[in-house]
């Protein structure tokens, strides 16, 4: 027990390391022309990182048979949402300097403000019922199916990161790759679950 403990205060340190990085850059002026853009951009892609990460903590659990590591993946899902709530921060706060009543339209006419929205707001009702006292209330059933919008605000974060590169696509194609191969992961495991052999499992037609 003491160990997770400490394991835990280890990667919540770690996960923090980021955010006192780009603080140190911002304040010593190591960021280039545009500091605001460079704390958008980078809790931006702290928090696809760690959204990321959090996906593929049951493929890689289960692959490697590492059980252990099931007691971090609420950890790493309410850090892709405390970076995500920073970036929605950055972008009020330096993009439309605090006017909340332009971003209606600013997410009518930007289609990668629209589907970068929808990712956050997809992870809001995952961070709001990650305790156990609301797994409790909602049910294993109901809290598992809710969780499985995991995988929707992952596609929706590829597709707002992929939205805004004007060119060079290759790292939002990565983050695409990476999450395909974590989503295939899983309907695999769904159509042929651990322990059933592959023929039983089969979706194929019997004769
Ligand atoms: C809450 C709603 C969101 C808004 C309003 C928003 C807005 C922005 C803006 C304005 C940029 C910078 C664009 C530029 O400089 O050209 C950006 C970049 C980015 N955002 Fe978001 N975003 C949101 C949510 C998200 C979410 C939920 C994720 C991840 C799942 C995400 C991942 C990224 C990434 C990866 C970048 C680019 C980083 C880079 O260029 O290195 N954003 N976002």
């Amino acid at each position: 027990m003491k160990d997770v403990r400490f394991s835990k205060f280890l990667l919540f340190i770690n996960a923090l390391v980021p955010l006192g990085l780009m603080l140190w850059d911002v304040y010593h002026r190591r960021v280039g022309a545009n500091p605001l853009e460079f704390a958008t951009r980078t809790t931006g892609m702290l928090t696809l990182v760690f959204l990321t990460i959090t996906i593929a903590v049951t493929p890689v659990r289960q692959t490697f048979k590492l059980n252990g590591l099931i007691k971090f993946r609420r950890m790493l899902g309410l850090f892709a949402f405390f970076y995500g709530f920073l970036h929605l921060m950055t972008y009020i706060w330096f993009d439309r300097f605090f006017n909340l009543r332009s971003v209606p339209g600013d997410v009518a006419t930007r289609p990668f403000i629209a589907v970068g929205m929808a990712a956050f707001f997809l992870m809001a009702p995952l961070a709001i019922t990650s305790t156990d006292k609301m797994l409790k209330r909602l049910g294993g059933k109901r809290w598992k199916s809710l969780h499985k919008l995991v995988y929707a605000a992952g596609v929706a974060g590829v597709l707002h990161y992929w939205l805004l590169v004007k060119s060079d696509i290759r790292l939002p194609l990565t983050f695409a790759f990476i999450l395909l191969l974590l989503l295939a992961h899983r309907l695999f495991l769904k159509f042929y679950p651990p322990g059933k052999p592959v023929a039983e499992a089969t979706l194929l037609p019997r004769d």
